[in-house]
């Protein structure tokens, strides 16, 4: 078993994340939306998880705003581990290590959209006040989740100020 390593992602990285993406989500591409982040430098967080000379997983946040707030907050997605490398816990310790770098730079809350049985791990619990920029589908409620990397929590109102990356209701939807 290799040392897992994380660190910031650098532009070189982006032909093992090419590899990456397709491997973790054989049914759907993700690499336009992945390439178009990367470019959203220095408003992402871009880590990845190094095994040896292999890239294990990678996870992306997006800083954004909240209507009605003056907070800092982020968005996560996507995240994506290789298939071998998967149920290592490498997904929970980039979760861990960009909570911790998102709060050392003032985020105060942490938004995504996904399985609630994974993401609860890492303490999200389902959200109701603060809406993504597009209205979910009903199946997609409770997938809806944020965490408060301080003591206050959300503002119980509000939409998700996100770059025009994200503006596309197809990224919200099934
Ligand atoms: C989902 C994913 C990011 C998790 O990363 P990981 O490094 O494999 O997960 P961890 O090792 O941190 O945690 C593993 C635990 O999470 C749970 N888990 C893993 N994948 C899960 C999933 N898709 N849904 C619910 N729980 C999941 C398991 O219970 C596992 O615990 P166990 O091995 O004790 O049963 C990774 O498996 C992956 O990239 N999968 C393919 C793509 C995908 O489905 N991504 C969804 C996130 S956007």
């Amino acid at each position: 078993m290799h040392t897992i390593d994380i660190r910031q992602g650098q532009p070189d990285d982006i032909a093992s994340i090419e590899k990456l993406y397709p491997a973790a989500f054989p049914e759907e591409d993700l690499l336009p939306l992945v390439r178009q982040l990367l470019a959203e430098e220095p408003g992402i967080l871009s880590l990845v998880a190094e095994a040896g000379d292999a890239m294990a997983g990678h996870i992306l946040f997006t800083l954004c705003a909240i209507t009605g707030s003056d907070a800092r907050a982020a968005l996560l997605a996507p995240l994506g581990v290789a298939p071998q490398w998967q149920r290592k816990g490498i997904g929970s310790s980039l979760i861990r290590e960009g909570l911790n770098r998102l709060k050392r730079d003032g985020v105060a809350y942490v938004y995504v959209l996904g399985d609630p049985a994974y993401y609860g791990r890492s303490g999200f619990r389902t959200e109701t006040g603060v809406t993504p920029p597009y209205p979910l589908p009903e199946e997609y409620r409770d997938a809806w989740q944020s965490l408060s990397l301080g003591s206050v929590l959300p503002p119980d109102h509000g939409t998700l100020v996100l770059p025009k990356v994200w503006m596309q209701p197809a990224l919200w939807g099934p």
